[in-house]
């Protein structure tokens, strides 16, 4: 069942460049996204206003990034909503509120609870979803399938990057279909959406390279991830991962916010994983990264290929394939699994079933 490799999740990690063509290629027609197949018409944009994303966890992380994506390409604005806590705020949404959530088991309670209350408040719902016929999927008026297969491991994986290509597919099919996006721009944007899957590859064959990092995050109790823009987004990430199967506190940072507080905890070896993938705020990162190498600290740095670094402001480096800032996510999400798949192997962690956790989180 385990396809020969020792846990479910390396499984489902090495998983991704098919689970994202799966996700992405039947979603393509005449080299443009196309939604006739999901039942998901061009109107649905149609007097929307505004988005709101709500999920829980890992999916809430996706709508991070995909925030981003829908906002620069539809110029709508558009929040994220821990589903947990939007339940309970007496949320202001209507007719012209597109809510969009996204959950890979499709029961999540919090999430679905989110939903309901956004229908009864009169907003359209999309929802993208890994489970089919799951109860978020019943109750949404769109489903976006993920096409990322089953997923076993507790630690979400590849529903985490599939769930980013319908995000990413989402806006480009509403940019161009609101007229926001110019054909050919958005077939070059679906061009680059798939010279991920090759990039996804390229990243996975590094896989004994972050095992090796990894050895020196194990006897560690504390650490940071930092990124501006997709990278906070992703640093988010990163340190959920981490802290889900490792058991090693972390906390993801803005790293231009460090120096408002978080800065005095950074001393001699505190592990830093700092994703410089950005390449518009890439000097920003790069001075922040200096402050931290300035209080000793240990450096995990992930930049693209090209990107020049000098050695004296890390201790280890991870290349990316060379990709532009938006696809940038899809590699830097896959070392980040990895990351945090070794460091609890090498803990001796139960990594697909850590402890307190479920699956599915049926309960709120
Ligand atoms: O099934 P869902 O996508 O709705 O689950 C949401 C979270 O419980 C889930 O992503 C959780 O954060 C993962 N275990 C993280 O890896």
């Amino acid at each position: 069942k385990k396809g020969g490799y020792p846990h479910f999740m390396l499984k489902e990690i090495h998983e991704q460049p098919d689970s994202l063509r799966n996700t992405i290629l039947p979603r393509i027609q005449n080299k443009l996204p196309d939604f006739t197949a999901d039942n998901i018409p061009d109107s649905l944009f149609d007097g929307i206003t505004r988005i709101v994303i709500t999920a829980c966890g890992t999916a809430m992380h996706a709508g991070l990034i995909g925030r981003a994506m829908l906002e620069k390409l539809l110029r709508l604005p558009v929040t994220v909503e821990v589903a947990s806590e939007f339940r309970y705020q007496d949320p202001i949404i209507d007719k012209n509120t597109l809510v969009i959530t996204i959950s890979q088991s499709g029961e999540t309670a919090d999430t679905l609870a989110a939903l309901k209350l956004s229908r009864e408040r009169g907003a359209s719902t999309l929802s993208i979803v890994n489970v089919k016929g799951s109860s978020i999927a019943r109750e949404s008026d769109y489903v976006l399938y993920t096409h990322a297969g089953p997923e076993i491991a507790v630690a979400s994986t590849k529903a985490y990057t599939a769930q980013l290509a319908c995000l990413y597919l989402l806006a480009f099919r509403f940019g161009f279909a609101t007229g926001k996006l110019e054909k050919e721009v958005c077939m070059d944007e679906m061009q680059q959406l798939l010279s991920i899957i090759p990039a996804v590859e390229e990243t996975l064959a590094q896989d004994k390279v972050i095992e090796e990092i990894s050895k020196q995050l194990t006897e560690k109790e504390d650490l940071f991830f930092i990124g501006r823009g997709l990278d906070y987004a992703l640093s988010c990430e990163g340190s959920i991962k981490l802290k889900e199967i490792s058991y090693i506190h972390s906390e993801a940072y803005a790293a231009g916010e460090l120096k408002h507080g978080t800065l005095s905890l950074v001393t001699e070896g505190v592990p830093v994983v700092a994703l410089a993938t950005q390449q518009k705020v890439y000097s920003k990162m790069i001075s922040n990264i200096r402050e931290v190498k300035a209080r000793n600290a240990f450096v995990i740095l992930i930049t693209i290929d090209g990107q020049e670094a000098e050695p004296s402001i890390y201790d280890y480096h991870i290349s990316l394939p060379e990709i532009k800032d938006d696809y940038a996510p899809f590699l830097a999400a896959v070392v980040l699994q990895l990351l945090a798949y070794y460091t609890s192997l090498h803990r001796g962690l139960n990594v697909d079933q850590p402890r307190n956790l479920a699956k599915s989180v049926t309960v709120e």
